[in-house]
């Protein structure tokens, strides 16, 4: 019974041509009691029974590394069975067979759509029957005529699917099929449009507000045959006009070819990263009535929420869970808006912790980290983007991409010990360690294995401080020493594999002395004269959050030195500025990561916020104040990444913090540390044990008074002007 016993099927419609439909027709003959749908597909579909679309599930299956794991999902169809019934599924190229990554490949798992269902009917009367993907089921050209992820979709709504013809059986194992994971992405928020502009160049473009990851729905009234064509953007140039070099080559374009009549459309196995759409052909008059952003996401709960005194900080907060529901689409991806939204290990592992804070994020992970260990390479390399498709291995060789030995880069493969951990740590299931061990093992062992000696990581390529502020011009690595970083976070992913491998009970003997020794190296190597070799804000980052360097306090110093003496501005990218902000706080320097969060100018958060953003950009100056754009193709305004500091906005303004010993909140440690520059700061945590709250305000005599929530189940420790106090649920609040 079940999917199993079913069979992929494809379609006659050659590929390139159409996207297919799949139909089959069947009367029940009794009473049906219960009926139920397992659907996959190679590519995404969207299906219906009798004419009424199954299910919320935009994109399904979803995006896993298919030819190893193919995600099926169940639906209750009862209420939509009839006596005479037809199924159809529409099935488009998605990731599984579209065009992914900038280098012109596609098919990355499967050369053809395919379909695979089973429909269980249960009769009143105990029997069963089963409707399955096999021969006698028929297949035509559909509607939609042309859909990639990247380009978007060309659609007819003239054509209704007519010359079926039967479909083949196609060779797919079955083996790699897994009930659906992950959460199903869906249409989450509905935007109505902010302005309608006409641009120096004569463009009519309609602003929607915000940079959002989704689609337009529109109503359109034309004569058959005419179209209308969208093109989407995230920023007008600095001249206004509509701006889409950014894009690379991703198309992101609609057209819709109508059938006449009043008619109402969205894309189907497409998504657009967005703000401005801009009507290349439209039928008859603009109205803005008639167009709707709809943003699809992810169907994650939200969890953390923030506000504070200053609405700079708060619309930078916003922009942080804007990008984050831009970027969690089934994987969490760099960006979603040119040929790129790939799930970029690095990005993933800077961003987990606010992930964590902001949404509950278990089953969006653990669906990740199942295929991010499916796709690591025999000897533990950990490949740059997870689905795999910039490197291949043994069941992806058709890609074309070879693997030249070094798809491994520090604090990018570190993804593979980092999240679990910090799942872990945030939500106390020892699950994700358990079945992320191997994989964690696999990683730190391939890592001391490839270096010069033993106890350092100083070999092949890496990424290194990826867009830091101190680059080069024209270069795009900071020059901080790779090796350095590197080697830092070789013994940051063994420490936190030790701490793994303790939580399930395992001896970690060898890895406790691995980790000191590395430790030593790392000291021997980087430290000259009380210094780091590399004097760069990034390496004292790394250095002191992974516990690198004795007398700890000097090195922090220098840091905060650096910083002064570059005017509270910081000069990090990717791997330093991820946990810049909560280094300060270790070592007592709030007030300097208060500066730099306030920080106005470039480079900084709110240098963005000024600028208009409502996402957080990729680079620090992704739009300059004269218009200008720091670079055409490295240029994302939806990228995560440098949102982490919204960690910090929730750990140290907030003062909510996971505590080790009892992680998932079980035990929390309150301690929130005011800043004279901030009047009142609001957050709160829903966690398993109930919703933690921590909030402070600034009262007229300077005074600023705490309040706190310790939610039954949990026990916290409150931390306030240098005491401790040992809570049990319930309400405190202090002034001092
Ligand atoms: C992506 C990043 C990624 C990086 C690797 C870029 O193209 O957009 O976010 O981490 O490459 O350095």
């Amino acid at each position: 019974m079940g999917i199993q016993t079913a069979e992929f099927i494809s379609s006659p419609v050659p590929l390139g041509t159409a996207a297919p439909v799949f139909q089959k027709t069947f009367s029940s003959s009794k009473k049906v009691k219960r009926a139920v749908l397992e659907l996959s597909a190679l590519g995404v579909y969207e299906a219906a029974l009798n004419g009424r679309r199954i299910g919320q599930f935009v994109l399904a299956p979803g995006w896993t590394s298919y030819r190893k794991r193919l995600q099926y999902q169940t639906y209750d169809v009862t209420e939509l069975i009839r006596q005479d019934n037809t199924l159809t599924v529409g099935v488009g190229n998605g990731w599984c067979v579209g065009r992914l990554a900038w280098n012109g490949h596609s098919h990355f798992w499967s050369d053809e759509t395919a379909l695979i269902a089973s429909l269980t009917l249960e009769y009143t009367d105990g029997s069963h029957e089963e409707i399955r993907t096999d021969s006698s089921w028929l297949s035509a050209p559909g509607a939609v005529l042309f859909s990639e992820l990247y380009d978007g979709e060309t659609y007819d709504a003239r054509i209704q699917p007519s010359d079926w013809k039967p479909v083949k059986i196609f060779p797919f194992s079955k083996d790699v099929l897994i009930p659906q994971e992950g959460e199903e992405i869906r249409e989450i928020e509905e935007l109505k449009p902010v302005e309608l502009i006409h641009t120096p160049k004569g463009e009519t473009v309609i602003d929607f507000g915000e940079n959002i990851a989704g689609y337009v729905r529109f109503k359109v009234k034309g004569n058959a045959g005419e179209a209308a064509e969208l093109s989407h953007a995230e920023v007008l140039d600095k001249n206004g006009n509509f701006y889409t070099e950014n894009l690379r080559s991703a198309k992101q374009k609609i057209r819709y070819i109508c059938a006449g009549g009043e008619e109402i459309y969205q894309p189907h196995y497409t998504f657009q990263g967005f703000r401005y759409i801009r009507l290349d052909q439209w039928p008859g008059e603009v109205n803005l009535e008639d167009f709707t952003a709809v943003v699809i996401c992810s169907d994650m709960k939200r969890t953390g929420f923030f506000e504070c005194s200053n609405e700079k900080v708060n619309q930078l907060y916003r922009n942080v869970i804007r990008s984050q529901k831009g970027n969690f689409i089934d994987v969490p991806t760099d960006c979603p808006q040119r040929d790129e939204r790939l799930g970029w290990t690095g990005d993933a592992q800077v961003f987990i912790q606010t992930a964590t804070y902001n949404y509950d994020v278990r089953r969006f992970f653990r669906k990740w980290l199942h295929d991010l260990k499916a796709d690591q390479f025999a000897d533990g390399r950990v490949p740059y983007v997870i689905p795999a498709v910039l490197e291949t291995d043994d069941s992806a060789a058709d890609s074309g991409i070879k693997d030249d030995g070094e798809k491994n880069s520090s604090g990018w493969a570190d993804a593979a010990v980092i999240c679990p951990w910090q799942l872990y740590l945030a939500y106390g299931d020892k699950s994700f360690l358990a079945e992320q061990f191997e994989s964690m093992k696999a990683h730190v062992d391939w890592i001391r294995q490839s270096g010069d000696n033993e106890f350092l990581w100083n070999t092949g390529f890496h990424f290194g401080d990826w867009l830091a502020i101190d680059c080069e011009e024209g270069e795009r690595v900071g020059p901080t020493d790779v090796g350095l970083i590197a080697t830092a976070y070789y013994a940051y992913s063994t420490s936190l594999f030790v701490k793994a491998g303790k939580v399930l009970g395992s001896d970690m003997t060898e890895y406790e002395e691995l980790y000191k020794k590395i430790r030593r190296e790392f000291n021997h190597q980087y430290v000259k004269g009380g210094k780091l070799t590399s004097d760069t804000q990034t390496a004292y980052v790394v250095a002191l959050s992974f516990d690198l360097v004795d007398g700890p306090e000097a090195f922090a110093e220098r840091l905060a030195q650096l910083l002064r003496e570059n005017g509270n501005k910081l000069k990090t990218g990717f791997i330093g500025t991820a946990y810049l902000m909560t280094v300060l706080s270790k070592y007592g320097y709030d007030d300097i990561a208060y500066s730099l969060l306030l920080q106005e100018e470039f480079p900084s958060w709110l240098f963005s916020v000024n600028q208009g953003a409502t996402t957080i950009w990729e680079h620090w100056d992704s739009l300059r104040p004269d218009g200008s754009m720091w670079s055409t193709s490295m240029n994302s305004f939806n990228h995560y990444s440098y949102g982490a500091v919204a960690a910090w906005m929730y750990s140290v303004m907030g003062g909510i913090n996971p505590v080790e010993s009892a992680p998932g909140y079980r035990h929390v440690l309150l301690r929130p540390v005011a800043d004279p520059r901030i009047q009142f700061v609001n957050t709160s945590l829903e966690t398993r044990y109930g919703i933690i709250k921590s909030s402070w305000k600034r009262n007229a005599d300077g005074k600023v008074t705490y309040r706190f929530t310790v939610p039954e189940g949990s026990t916290a420790t409150i931390v306030l002007g240098g005491k401790e106090e040992e809570a049990d649920p319930g309400e405190y609040v202090y002034t001092l």
